[in-house]
């Protein structure tokens, strides 16, 4: 039985693990060839070792905010499968962010990853979607972009970098201006924002008092598991989604609900 990505590459950052690894897992479960592109070479061989039974999958290191490294991937892509027709925007500073740094050079930093990083892998890929007019990229937002007032009550101290939220806003509106500019190519550009997943990211960045008060400010009254958000990311990527372009789908379980 062939499955909704049957023999469709995809290139997923940041899969090493957390949400990353669930698509990754989910992808490869839809016949999806799937390349780990990852910046952090324990990650990246563990979630291959853990993934490698489920199908065609490959770990390319790739730091996505290094222009050659984004293009080797690309090439190393078609070298082992032939071509590119999914990218999935996933990796970001998470785990590994300092939220304490409000400097300018440390939010140049994560706009490096999290926006400038995104808008790398798209250049390396888009190319070979365009000349075979079919291509998707889904790019990994959050609900934290949404989040204006999550700052504590007290006397100024000094103004915050945002440096998390600036760039997962910035996700959105760079979806927006490649949907714009791909759309005539076959290929469509959407955004998934997810919730507070409970990730081993998420238990260390996350506050516990504020992962307690979630589910309380959720329709669905729960936090999400990284399994949670796979069938949205196989939706965006499936022929089901084919005219779906531009598009933001939050999925918190109703914690955030734009119009
Ligand atoms: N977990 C949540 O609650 C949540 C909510 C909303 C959005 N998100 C977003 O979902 C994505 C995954 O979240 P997660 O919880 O799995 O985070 P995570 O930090 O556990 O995973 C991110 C992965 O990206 C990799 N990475 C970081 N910088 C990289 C770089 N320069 N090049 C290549 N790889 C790099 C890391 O090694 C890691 O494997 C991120 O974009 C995150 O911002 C997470």
């Amino acid at each position: 039985m062939s499955g909704r990505l049957q023999d469709r590459v995809a290139i997923i950052t940041g899969a090493g693990q957390g949400i990353g690894k669930a698509y990754a897992e989910r992808f490869l479960g839809e016949g999806a060839k799937v390349v780990i592109a990852d910046y952090n070479k324990e990650r990246g061989e563990s979630a291959l070792a853990d993934l490698k039974g489920a199908g065609d999958v490959i770990f390319v290191p790739t730091d996505i905010s290094v222009p050659d490294s984004a293009e080797d991937c690309a090439r190393q892509t078609k070298e082992t499968f032939g071509t590119i027709d999914i990218l999935v925007n996933n990796a970001a500073l998470y785990y590994d962010i300092d939220n304490a740094d409000n400097s300018y050079e440390y939010l140049q930093r994560v706009f490096s990853v999290n926006l400038h990083g995104a808008w790398l892998m798209a250049r390396a890929v888009v190319p070979t979607m365009v000349e075979k007019r079919f291509g998707r990229i889904i790019n990994q937002s959050s609900e934290a972009a949404y989040m204006y007032s999550m700052v504590p009550e007290g006397p100024f101290d000094e103004l915050s970098a945002f440096t998390y939220s600036q760039t997962k806003w910035g996700v959105i509106g760079l979806t927006k201006f490649l949907a714009g500019q791909l759309g005539q190519y076959n290929v469509t550009v959407n955004c998934i924002a997810p919730g507070v997943t409970m990730t081993e990211a998420t238990k260390k960045i996350v506050p516990e008092d504020i992962i307690s008060i979630i589910p309380m400010m959720s329709a669905m009254k729960r936090t999400l598991e990284a399994e949670d958000l796979t069938g949205s990311a196989l939706f965006f990527a499936s022929d089901d989604a084919n005219l779906v372009t531009g598009q933001v789908l939050c999925v918190g379980g109703g914690s955030t609900m734009p119009a």
